[in-house]
Order: C-alpha cells, then sequence, then structure tokens
C-alpha cells in the first residue's frame, strides 16, 4: 500500500474512535458543558472546587491513556462551579510519553465532537520573560509551536474543520483581555506572554533558553500547542494560562527537577484556583 492510503485508514481509524469515545461519555454526561478545562502538572486543585456530577478515571474511558507523569491524576470530571457546568481533565497525554500526535491531541477533540465551545488550556512553564518569577501568572498571547510536528499533518479530517485553519487569534482575544481583568482584580502576580511548545521530555539547555528568549519566547513548556491548533481547527475558543514553575534553564541559578514544578505549582495553587474559577464565572 502506498504511504499516503496507510495515514488515509488511520485517519479513518481516528474518525471511529473518536466517535466511540464520544458515545461512550454522551451516555454518561447528560448535559454537555461549553466550557472545558484541561489542567496541567500539579494544578488538578481546580478540581476540588467542582460540584462533582460524573467523574471517570481516562482508564476507563475508550481510546484515552492513564497518564504516566507525577501530577496528573488521569479523570475527567463534569460539574457545576460558579453555576457555571464545566468539563474538567484532570491531566493530559504528552508526546515526550512516547504517543503518537494523533493520541495526544484525542482528548480535546473529544471534547469539540461533545459540543465544547471554550477550551481552557492551563499548564506548567519555565519563565525566561524579563522580570518574570517563579509563581507568576501568564495568559498565553500565543504560541510558537517549536514541536517539529503538527497534529493535523495527514489527510484533513474535513468533518472536524478546514485544511488550513486560520490561527491568527489562537488565543481568543476577549478571554485574555477577561483574564487579564480577573489577575488585576485578584492582585495576583501575572505576565503576558509567548509560549514556546517544545517536545521535551529533556528541559532545555541554557543555549536553548537564549534562543528562545531571542525569538520572543516568554515561557517554554512540553504541552498546550497542539490541543490549541486542533481546538482552533474545530472552531472553538481557547484561553491558555502558564503556571510558571520555574526559571528556564541558565536564567535559574539551579538545576531543574520535576519536584520544583509540582512545588511552586502547589503554592500558587490557591490563586490559580480563585483566578480560575472567576474566570469561569465571567465567560
Ligand atoms: N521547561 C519546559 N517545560 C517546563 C519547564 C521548563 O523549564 N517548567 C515546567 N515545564
Amino acid at each position: 500500500m502506498e504511504n499516503i492510503d496507510v495515514v488515509k485508514k488511520s485517519m479513518e481509524k481516528t474518525m471511529e474512535k473518536l466517535n466511540q469515545t464520544v458515545s461512550f461519555l454522551q451516555k454518561k454526561i447528560k448535559i454537555t458543558p461549553e466550557i472545558a478545562i484541561t489542567l496541567g502538572s500539579g494544578l488538578g486543585a481546580f478540581a476540588k472546587k467542582i460540584q462533582i456530577e460524573v467523574s471517570i478515571p481516562f482508564s476507563e474511558i475508550p481510546n484515552f491513556f492513564a497518564p504516566t507523569v507525577i501530577g496528573h491524576s488521569g479523570l475527567l470530571i463534569v460539574g457545576l462551579i460558579e453555576g457555571r457546568r464545566v468539563l474538567a481533565l484532570q491531566g493530559r497525554t504528552h508526546f515526550y510519553e512516547g504517543h503518537s500526535m494523533d493520541e495526544v491531541v484525542f482528548p480535546t477533540r473529544v471534547l469539540g465532537l461533545l459540543g465544547v465551545k471554550t477550551l481552557i488550556l492551563t499548564n506548567s512553564a519555565g519563565g525566561c520573560g524579563d522580570g518574570m518569577q517563579a509563581g507568576d501568572l501568564m495568559i498565553i498571547e500565543d504560541h510558537l509551536n517549536l514541536t517539529g510536528t503538527n497534529p493535523l499533518i495527514g489527510p484533513n479530517l474535513n468533518e472536524l474543520g478546514p485544511r488550513f485553519p486560520d490561527m491568527t487569534e489562537a488565543y481568543d482575544k476577549e478571554l485574555r483581555a477577561k483574564l487579564e481583568s480577573i489577575f488585576k482584580t485578584n492582585g495576583v502576580r501575572y505576565q503576558k506572554g509567548i509560549y514556546g511548545g517544545l517536545s521535551g521530555p529533556t528541559y532545555e539547555t541554557p543555549a536553548e533558553v537564549r534562543y528562545l528568549k531571542m525569538i520572543g519566547c516568554s515561557a517554554v513548556g512540553m504541552s498546550t500547542v497542539s490541543e490549541c491548533i486542533v481546538a482552533n481547527h474545530m472552531g472553538m475558543k481557547v484561553s491558555g494560562i502558564s503556571c510558571i514553575t520555574n526559571l528556564a534553564a541558565g536564567i535559574a541559578s539551579h538545576k531543574l527537577s520535576h519536584n520544583d514544578v509540582t512545588e511552586t505549582a502547589t503554592k500558587v495553587e490557591a490563586a490559580f484556583t480563585k483566578a480560575l474559577m472567576d474566570f469561569v464565572a465571567v465567560i
């Protein structure tokens, strides 16, 4: 078989799997929320504030993968928060875990097919913007896809969106303004900037961080960009928040570890959760 036929077959299989997962979840979730939130490393505490209606471990959802990363619980939760019904994914699938891009973006595509209109993507990231401190929150204004690939490579899934999706406002402008006003009101330290998405799993070298800064990144991480791409493909509005858990390599005076990431995320947990709750209330 020609390579393109193999790819076509695998795309058909993707659509089949998506439909299977969507019908499974539709049976469990009676009213689909319009807002979904993907909670990044160590940022799962928000889920505790949800009045839970449905909670399903990823391991029980067909075609979902249980997370392998510490700080990611792997739960899909639906419930009420601030009077709004939301769907939260507590944990995500990363490219560096060895999954294909199709697998990484699978849960995001499921959200779109379920009828989610607004997707809030959160992550932990290293800060390289001027004046950044560990514990800052960053409103993602735009991203640089530096993963070396794109989740839309291959025959276009016309059922999901167009061949050449526009990315002019990949992170919705109105949502960015709303988020900024909440951060101001709540008095949290925040930044605005461009998120550089790399594959990981290594943290960057100091030379890479100098390069990333030079090309315009304020924060660097190992997720989000691919999810943002498929969400835009499907016409969802996207909002992105990075928790700057550490200064990026070479800016920090010490070596980096995942423990530092989860520790800082835990420290900002309360401020992050409150801001996210206020945000959901005004979307
Ligand atoms: N680099 C990449 N990803 C990260 C970092 C970092 O410094 N911190 C948290 N996630």
